[in-house]
């Protein structure tokens, strides 16, 4: 049966690859759904003897129809924290497998074997398991929390906080040493019963004090970690197949980390121990001089004029769930054989992927799709940009040399001959800052919703058309 779990081994591996590009990443995700099952087969019949067929097959029916009925239900603006709570099951069922299989282990019961006669890999996987799984568990809960906008205070403040989480770390390292080490069954089941727990409370004090705007980050890590206590879950229960799935997993997540935070211009370190704290809001957030506000009909006069259009997708568009009547808008331009583009930066919207997901759900063509590092260069010469809903992704103070977000990638939309910002007010995006692009001559707002705004530019291009 091994092969059959390589198979699904490389079916994954594919499957992941394929992620990786807008056309082929449905694809990909049917090629891993696939490999799921075929593992969950495999498993069933290499098992056949001691596994319980309806206990699985119960499993499957039931978590395959709650992920379908959440998946389903979830708004694309909480997608984040929808990411959040399934890396937090995938934790717990790693720590679950490791107890579970600890327990019922039949050197346990012998009352002159300790857990480090079962090998030191498999002593040494177990409490590793237990403890990422369970610091997975509750940190993605504290992060989905956080995500949903709920406060939450760490009760222990400045310098003292590193010393608890220091405390709870020696002790969990001592649990785990008791629960490889004792022979005694009671003692080890108590000792592996106080590892989860204190585990898990690691998992919520370290999450606790990390700012909401960071936690997008922490997700991504807390998704790596689930992929590791897989990997380590695999070793507990010798399953290759766990083994190199987790490891995909963890490393994805790892490199997903990396690259959220370069385009955020932060380093990991800064994001997991900075005490950000909750968000601030400049002072001066909100204190413009010069602004030239504008209406969807003229926009749509401007637009009619146009020979080349980008159109920046943010947060907002999300939020107004604006994403088809943004492309009804492009469909419209480009019959009237104007360039349409949009221009996709990194961390537009709430989670890596975000934009992207909004935009192929409305079917814009792929190649229309384009990244900021292969369009920054064309804005200077596009006639106008359309910002939607966006506000950090295209701060010009980010060019400057201090400022909390000093140093980010932005799009360059103010080097382009006109530049239209739709959102509701002046108010500042998930940075908290002030953005000069609204001050500059090339620069026309729009305060309206940003689906309101786009259905009035729609209605006019039509009325223009006739
Ligand atoms: P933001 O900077 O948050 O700006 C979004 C803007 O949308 C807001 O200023 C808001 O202004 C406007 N808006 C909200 N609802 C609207 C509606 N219904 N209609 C029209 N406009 C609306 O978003 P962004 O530019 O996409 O930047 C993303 C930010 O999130 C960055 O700071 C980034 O670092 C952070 N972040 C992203 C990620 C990933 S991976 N994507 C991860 C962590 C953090 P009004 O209230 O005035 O309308």
């Amino acid at each position: 049966m091994d092969y059959l779990y390589l198979l699904a081994t490389v079916l994954f591996v594919f499957g992941i690859k394929k992620l990786t590009n807008i056309k082929t990443c449905q694809q990909g995700n049917r090629l891993s759904e696939f490999a799921m099952l075929l593992a969950i087969v495999t498993t069933l019949a290499v098992g056949a003897n001691y596994i319980s067929w309806y206990v699985v097959i119960s499993g499957l029916l039931v978590g395959g129809a709650a992920g379908a009925v959440i998946a389903k239900k979830t708004a694309t603006t909480q997608m984040p924290e929808m990411v959040a709570a399934l890396n937090g099951f995938g934790g717990v069922a790693s720590a679950l497998v490791a107890m579970a299989a600890l327990l019922e282990h039949p050197l346990m019961h012998d009352p002159n074997k300790s857990l480090f006669d079962t090998g030191f890999v498999n002593a040494v996987s177990t409490p590793i398991t237990i403890l990422i799984g369970m610091i997975t568990l509750t940190g993605s809960f504290i992060a989905y929390f956080k995500l949903s906008g709920k406060k939450l205070v760490h009760p222990v403040k400045g310098s003292q906080r590193h010393a608890f989480h220091a405390a709870l770390g020696v002790a969990v390292i001592g649990l785990s040493y008791w629960e490889i080490t004792t022979a005694s069954h009671a003692q080890m089941t108590i000792a592996t019963v106080l590892l989860a727990i204190i585990s898990g409370s690691l998992g919520v004090f370290l999450v606790m004090p990390i700012g909401g705007a960071d936690m997008p980050v922490v997700v991504s890590l807390l998704n790596s970690y689930s992929g590791i206590a897989g990997a380590a879950a695999g070793f507990v229960i010798n399953n290759p197949l766990l083994v190199v799935v987790g490891a995909l997993v963890g490393t994805s997540g790892l490199i997903l980390t990396q690259i959220m935070c370069k385009a955020m211009n932060r380093s990991l370190s800064n994001v997991l121990l900075g005490g950000m704290g909750e968000e601030v809001v400049a002072k001066d957030a909100k204190d413009y001089k010069s602004i030239k506000s504008t209406t969807p009909e003229e926009v749509a006069m401007l637009l009619d004029g146009a020979a080349s259009v980008i159109i920046v997708p943010g947060y907002g568009l999300a939020v107004a769930q604006a994403q088809h009547v943004v492309r009804e808008l492009g469909d419209l331009l480009q019959k009237r054989g104007c360039n349409v583009r949009y221009a996709i930066h990194p961390v537009a919207g709430r989670m890596p992927g975000h934009m992207n997901v909004l935009l192929a759900e409305s079917d814009v063509p792929y190649d229309q799709l384009w990244e900021m590092d292969n369009i920054n260069s064309d804005f200077k010469s596009t006639d106008v940009v359309i910002v939607v809903g966006a506000n950090d992704v295209v701060n010009p103070a980010a060019r400057e040399a201090t400022g909390p977000i000093a140093g980010m990638p932005i799009l360059d939309v103010d080097q382009a001959r006109t530049c239209v910002v739709i959102k509701r007010s002046l108010a500042p995006g998930y940075a908290g800052i002030k953005n000069p692009l609204f001050e500059l001559d090339n620069c026309l707002m729009v305060f309206l919703d940003a689906k309101e705004a786009l259905e009035g530019m729609v209605k006019e291009m039509k009325e223009l058309s006739k």
